[in-house]
């Protein structure tokens, strides 16, 4: 696992972008596979990104994307769902084919059937390339609560009340008003992908970091399996490492240029 620590949360998005953004753009022939999260983490990668694509850096004509995660019972154009969130902040501003975005539906009538059906659309459309995340306070990645298998697939995951209490900002600040479900990709999903890449930033992300980096893998920090992938990235800022060790953040800083390079 590599950490790349940049001083703050627009350097971090930053970075980021142009990671994402030289990815897609050095895949030549089939199409590039995005996985995508939600979530205050990514919006600022999002608008880089749109920005490098307004510029000219990059085109998502040939990107297939798949989202991590929707909760359940909400419509599409509900304000909160993750579908309007994707639409609003990223997909209406960049040149991607509709039939090229896929989101778990939080509406279906058989929800285990629509995960089966999104984990085999994974498959067909070749695997995904790379994962984009970020984390929860406690650790999770994509809603892989604490205590979610490793190994998971795609499927129905009952929310936490810390989960639901960080979301209620969403919610006019009522933990009440956050389903209690949600339709998530799995451990294993995330895994699976060819490379994965989480956006870590501020301090209430600080423990949550420490867990997955300096601890062992543990089913009670989800993100804690990347010390199993070979290949995934950390970005996160300064205040996000407050809880590691000062030998640790100073290793990672001092190999920072080597991130450039690839060598994970
Ligand atoms: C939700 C999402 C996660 C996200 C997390 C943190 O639980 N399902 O994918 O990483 O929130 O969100 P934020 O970036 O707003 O702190």
């Amino acid at each position: 696992m590599r950490l790349v620590i940049r001083p703050n949360y627009d350097e971090v998005s930053r970075w980021t972008a142009w990671y994402i953004a030289e990815r897609i753009s050095e895949r030549k022939e089939k199409p590039f596979v995005l996985g995508l999260p939600t979530g205050s983490s990514p919006l600022g990668t999002y608008k880089e990104l749109i920005a490098l694509h307004k510029q000219g850096a990059v085109s998502f004509a040939k990107v297939i994307t798949f989202n991590m995660d929707e909760y359940a019972g909400l419509p599409e154009n509900h304000p909160q769902s993750y579908h309007r969130f994707m639409w609003d902040n990223f997909f209406s501003h960049i040149d991607i084919e509709k039939s090229n975005v896929h989101i778990l539906n939080g509406m279906a009538e058989d929800p285990l059937k629509e995960c089966d059906i999104y984990e085999a659309a994974i498959t067909a459309s070749g695997g995904i390339d790379l994962f984009l995340g970020g984390v929860g306070p406690d650790g999770h990645i994509a809603f892989n609560e604490p205590g979610s298998s490793l190994v998971s697939r795609t499927r129905v995951k009952t929310l936490t009340a810390d989960t639901r209490l960080a979301n209620a900002r969403f919610f006019g600040g009522d933990p009440a008003q956050v389903p209690g479900t949600a339709l998530t990709v799995g451990v294993g999903t995330v895994m699976d992908a060819r490379e994965v890449v989480i956006v870590v930033s501020g301090y209430n992300k600080a423990r949550a970091l420490k867990q997955a980096v300096e601890e062992g893998v543990n089913h009670m920090c989800t993100l804690s399996c990347l010390q199993m992938h070979r290949r995934a990235i950390i970005v996160c800022d300064d205040a996000a490492t407050e809880e590691l060790r000062v030998g640790t953040v100073r290793y990672f800083k001092e190999i920072l240029p080597f991130s450039e390079s690839r060598q994970l």
